[in-house]
């Protein structure tokens, strides 16, 4: 069993990148200490004790000296709810929970599509501190429009990794889905994939993977209430018909193991 905590966090900075997208930063030492790169942390929003105001948020990043990160679009009253917590308030956070991406030496793809760009910035720090050639690294961002993109470039482009990026629309980077720069981007031939974002995204990943004989992990979305293994509702089939819990069988699989409903 992978240790968690319960801590009580206090919010040291709110970034507000648009209307709807808030990156938070907590100073949370225990659990950023303990997480790696695509385990989420759950957290209660508002107060009382209903275990359905704890929501999931993938962690951003972490760092050894205590700040944890996530970021996050406002999509209903939980998330407005937490939008609003002001800078030196305190918020209960239970993690890290599940289990990450799994970080291979070879050469890296990370694709992330939507809110799926938030954990790859911690994996790309992670995979920053192997000694290698960052430049054969690539990142593939992309989002409907500029404000799900462009806010996050300048981090993901500390690392000395190639940073591609699209948008739906074609208002910042090339236009069209993160597959299609994929698709066309040359990559090292023996390369790991990681990749985060809606399940359509993640669904044509697997398949270009498949085709092309690279070795993908995903971080799939689902609807968590418990975080633990306790409810079953993050419950997802596999190909040899059983099925795994998202929270704690995930939220990373390979992507062989996964069956897409689309
Ligand atoms: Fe409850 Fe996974 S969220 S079992």
């Amino acid at each position: 069993m992978m240790t968690q905590y319960q801590e009580k966090a206090t919010v040291i900075r709110r970034e507000r990148f648009s209307p709807d997208n808030v990156r938070l930063t907590f100073d949370c030492p225990d659990i950023a200490a303990a997480a790696y790169p695509g385990q989420f942390v759950m957290i209660r929003v508002g107060t009382g004790n209903d275990p359905l105001l704890r929501r999931p948020f993938s962690i951003h990043q972490a760092h050894a000296e205590g700040l944890l990160q996530i970021y996050f679009k406002i999509v209903g009253r939980g998330t407005e709810m937490l939008a609003e917590v002001g800078e030196g308030a305190e918020v209960s956070i239970l993690g890290p929970l599940g289990r990450g991406f799994r970080v291979a030496e070879n050469p890296a793809c990370l694709v992330g599509g939507g809110l799926g760009i938030a954990p790859l910035l911690f994996l790309a720090r992670t995979l920053s501190r192997l000694e290698r050639d960052h430049a054969r690294d690539t990142i593939i961002l992309g989002g409907r429009s500029s404000s799900e993109v462009e806010p996050l470039v300048k981090d993901f482009e500390q690392f000395g990794m190639t940073v591609v990026t699209t948008t739906d629309d074609g208002s910042y980077g090339r236009r069209g889905f993160v597959t299609a720069a994929f698709s066309t981007h040359s990559l090292p031939s023996s390369c790991t994939v990681y990749c985060c974002g809606p399940e359509p995204m993640l669904a044509g990943m697997s398949a270009l993977c498949r085709t092309r004989g690279y070795s993908c992990q995903v971080s799939v979305e689902s609807v968590m209430a418990c975080g633990m293994g306790a409810c079953l509702g993050c419950s997802k089939p596999t190909p040899s018909g059983g099925y795994v819990h998202v929270c704690v069988d995930g939220p990373v699989f390979d992507a062989e193991e996964m069956v897409w409903n689309i």
